[in-house]
């Protein structure tokens, strides 16, 4: 097993480059299932989540070929045959259950396991099955299978109780095929949703309204294969943000724009950090006093859920009174009592988390719970007196590509180590 340790209080400088979004490029390979010519995606970070799913892929006859000089996946589904509900690989990754919604637009049929929660919340697909039935398929779920079948998908009017993002993605790839006009009401506004789109319609997809709450699809024919960049990673741009805010440090994030880092850029803000904003990256000012702030994490364009453990590392070490109230996961504070044991003090009370500013952190030894979680690890390290070593790993290689290498070229006293 390997863990991260990380030697608190280096100041940070220089710059980063900024990956491919990692939620963008899964359900952007997932969507080629759509479409049986060569597909070549860009800039695609070699993350574990991207490997299982191309692993998948491959499991499913597709041929993918990973260009090591670009990062380029070429992937052509040309030869791809059902799924089996019972691949480990789909048990071992959520965003597996993306193949559904394409795999019944091309075959009308398919048989998935049901997707297991995680350690930040139950996970539950009925809004993706709620879309799949009004267009048209049978969904029937027993021993922990889902089989959706349909002569034809027939477009239908779908509202969501909640704007899912996986939910809204199923629903729009099994909808680009189907006959007639879909809308999806209450839609996820997130940019991977738009990029998707956007990929879809470099395709020939027939999509009005992604990122917004109302998505109208008009259903063709075929797709054709395309050669395509995914946006780039919000989350991550957002975690080297705060590194520079709670080590009191100036970095300059490459790669990036401030119109899908809004939300999180207004509230660092609010905190007292400073951004000047330029074309294709963003300096991040953290240098001066910062305030304690309050914060509710809500579907976009509100503040992301992905980063409220991070935020939740540096208000940890602001002097006053800061709340975090986390509406989208019912149980993603686990990473409260990792930064209990470095020294935080942080009350939960149901979704809430009542923070005190102290000092200063201690290191020891604590765990990534989840990807975000693990990521909340490694900037407490970066302040707190003396070494931090971060277990279970794994969670923040499914989400951060070289994530050490990031962090020592910004000047981190930081390394992985297979103990
Ligand atoms: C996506 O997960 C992201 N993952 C998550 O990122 C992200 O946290 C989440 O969206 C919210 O932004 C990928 O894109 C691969 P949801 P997803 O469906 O699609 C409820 C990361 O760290 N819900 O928007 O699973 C659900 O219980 C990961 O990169 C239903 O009730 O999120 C949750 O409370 C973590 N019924 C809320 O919606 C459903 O059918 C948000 O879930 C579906 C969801």
């Amino acid at each position: 097993m390997e863990k991260i340790i990380v030697k608190g209080g280096n100041k940070l400088s220089g710059e980063v480059n900024i990956s491919s979004a990692k939620n963008s490029v899964l359900p952007i390979i997932v969507a080629t299932i759509l479409c049986p010519d060569k597909v070549i995606i860009q800039n695609s970070p070699m993350l574990e989540d991207v490997n299982v799913i191309c692993n998948l892929l491959n499991e499913l006859n597709c041929d993918i070929n990973i260009s090591k000089i670009n990062n380029s996946l070429t992937i052509n589904t040309e030869n791809i045959i059902p799924a089996d509900a019972n691949s480990e690989l789909i048990k071992k990754m959520r965003a597996s259950f993306l193949i559904m919604g394409p795999m019944l637009a091309r075959f009308g049929y398919c048989k998935l396991s049901l997707p297991g929660g995680c350690n930040i919340g139950s996970r539950p697909i009925d809004l993706h099955l709620k879309g799949f039935k009004a267009l048209g398929a049978d969904v029937n779920i027993g021993h922990g299978i889902v089989e959706a079948s349909a002569k034809k998908l027939i477009g239908n009017r779908i509202y969501l109780d909640f704007p899912s993002v996986g939910a809204t993605e199923n629903i729009l790839m099994a909808s680009v095929l189907a006959e007639g006009t879909t809308i999806i009401e209450n839609a996820a506004e997130e940019p991977e949703v738009w990029d998707l789109a956007n990929f879809l319609i470099s395709m020939g997809a027939d999509i009005d309204g992604a990122g917004t709450g109302k998505i109208v699809i008009n259903g063709v024919k075929t797709l054709k294969g395309i050669t395509y960049k995914p946006i780039f990673d919000r989350i991550e741009a957002g975690t080297f943000m705060i590194a520079a805010a709670i080590t009191n440090s100036i970095i300059k994030i490459n790669g990036v724009n401030e119109e899908h880092l809004r939300p999180l850029i207004e509230k660092l803000k609010e905190c007292g950090i400073i951004f000047t904003e330029k074309d294709d990256c963003i300096i991040v000012d953290g240098r001066g006093d910062k305030k304690p702030i309050d914060i509710k994490t809500m579907p976009y364009p509100g503040f992301p859920t992905d980063m409220q453990p991070q935020m939740m590392s540096l208000l940890s070490i602001i002097n006053g009174s800061s709340i975090i109230t986390e509406t989208v996961f019912e149980n993603r504070f686990m990473h409260v009592a990792e930064l209990a044991r470095m020294g935080s003090k942080i009350k939960i009370d149901g979704r809430t988390a009542f923070i005190e500013g102290v000092q200063n952190l201690t290191g020891c030894e604590v765990k990534a719970t989840d990807l975000r979680a693990g990521a909340a690890m490694i900037l407490a390290g970066l302040i707190a007196e003396g070494k931090t070593e971060i277990n279970d790993i794994y969670h923040i290689d499914r989400g951060y590509i070289n994530v050490e290498e990031k962090f020592k070229n910004l000047g981190a006293d930081i390394i992985r180590i297979s103990k």
